[in-house]
Formats: structure tokens, sequence, C-alpha cells
């Protein structure tokens, strides 16, 4: 089956409140984000954002420039019918992230939770990078939280890859500062322990 039909299935099969990445709100997530402390009026994108609440609880604190980009079809459509009325301030994208086509230097704020973990190819990881390295402002930010060291090793029947901070910025590279890491013991619907880690990046842009 292709990444696409997964993540639809999954999108379509489960309640979005049993998957096992669900979170009532994504407190790592938005810990960073509060000390960013960005105007209301920063471009804020989130890859990968299935159901889950980060735009919820962006809306709550002003933020009104957002975009979510999902592979699943499915995803984007509940999350729009979730924020009713609210959703006229967001712009939804349906695309796989390593082939995606993304404004130039448009965003003050890249967010990915659980999502680059899956990208096993080294070749997906560089078509990855080249959209972060191209949409991201200078100066811009990445929150990325991927399983860590002590994660499991597959999620949603899919390999994962692990990560502590060290292998995250190598794999990033020089255009990258890490600037904070964090783990969390997410704890999943059915009552199991899992390993994340965050990393708070900023982007400097190398000169051409
Ligand atoms: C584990 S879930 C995490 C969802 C959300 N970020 C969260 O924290 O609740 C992974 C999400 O990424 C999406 N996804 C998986 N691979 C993707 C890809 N290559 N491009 C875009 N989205 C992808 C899936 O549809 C799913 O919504």
């Amino acid at each position: 089956m292709n990444r696409h039909q997964h993540w639809e299935n999954v999108h379509t099969d489960k309640p979005a409140d049993q998957v096992s990445w669900f979170a009532p709100h994504l407190e790592v997530s938005l810990r960073f984000i509060d000390k960013l402390a960005l105007p209301t009026s920063a471009s804020i994108i989130d890859i990968g954002a299935g159901q889950s609440t980060l735009p919820d609880d962006l809306l709550t604190r002003g933020y009104r420039n957002l975009t979510l980009l999902d592979i699943s079809p499915a995803a984007l459509q509940a999350t729009r019918h979730r924020l009713g009325a609210r959703v006229h301030s967001i712009q939804f994208i349906t695309a796989d992230i390593t082939s995606a086509t993304l404004p130039q230097a448009q965003f003050d704020l890249w967010h990915d939770r659980a999502v680059f973990h899956f990208l096993t190819a080294p070749g997906d990881r560089a078509e990855y990078r080249q959209r972060l390295q191209q949409s991201l402002k200078p100066g811009g930010h990445l929150i990325l939280a991927t399983f860590g060291p002590q994660g499991p090793t597959r999620c949603s029947n899919l390999d994962v890859l692990r990560y502590d901070a060290p292998t995250l910025q190598r794999e990033l590279g020089s255009p990258f500062r890490l600037i904070e890491p964090a783990t969390q013991l997410h704890q999943t619907p059915s009552g199991a322990t899992q390993q994340f880690l965050y990393c708070h990046f900023q982007f400097n842009a190398p000169t051409p």
C-alpha cells in the first residue's frame, strides 16, 4: 500500500482520539511556541498536521496566519469540520511533504510532530530538508518532534527512525542551530508510554 493510501485509511478507520499519537493539547510544542513569543501575524506551518488540536490552540492565542499540510485529505477535512467558523484564517495543503510545492521564504515557524521520523529513506529526508530550507524565512524557527532514543521503532505499522538532539542536528546540517531540546513521555490512549524528543532550531539561511 502506498503512503498516501496508508494515511488516508488511518484517518478514516480510527477516531482521532484513539490513535497512539493523540494528545488533547500538544503541550511541549505550545511551551516552545509560547516561549518564542512570535507576533500573532507570524506565518506558521504545521507539517503532517493530521487531526491534532494545535491549530485550535494557536487560534485561541490569536495566531491568524496558519497553514496545515497533510498527505491525507480526510485528516484535513476532519480538522476543517472541527474548527467550524474559525477555519477561515487557515490555509490547507494536501500534499506529501517530500514532493510538496511550498512558497519561498514564507514561514516564521515550521512545526512537525511525528512526521519526519517516518522518513526512513535518505532521499525523502533530503527532499524534506530542501522544502524546509526554501520555505522558512531566514531567522525562522523549526520545532521538530520525533521519537527519542528510547522511543518505539515502529508507529502506525510503519518503521520509524529514533533521534537524539545531536543526530537531529547532524541530519539538518549547519543552517540550523539547536536552541533547545526537550524529551517528553507521551501517554498513548491505550496506556503505553512513548519517549518523544522535541527540538527547537533556528534557521540561518546559507549565503548563496
Ligand atoms: C503520527 S501522525 C502525527 C499527527 C500530528 N502531527 C500530531 O502530532 O497529532 C503523522 C501525520 O503525518 C501525516 N503524514 C505522514 N507522512 C506524511 C508525508 N510524507 N507528508 C505529509 N504528511 C504526512 C499523516 O497523515 C499523519 O496525519
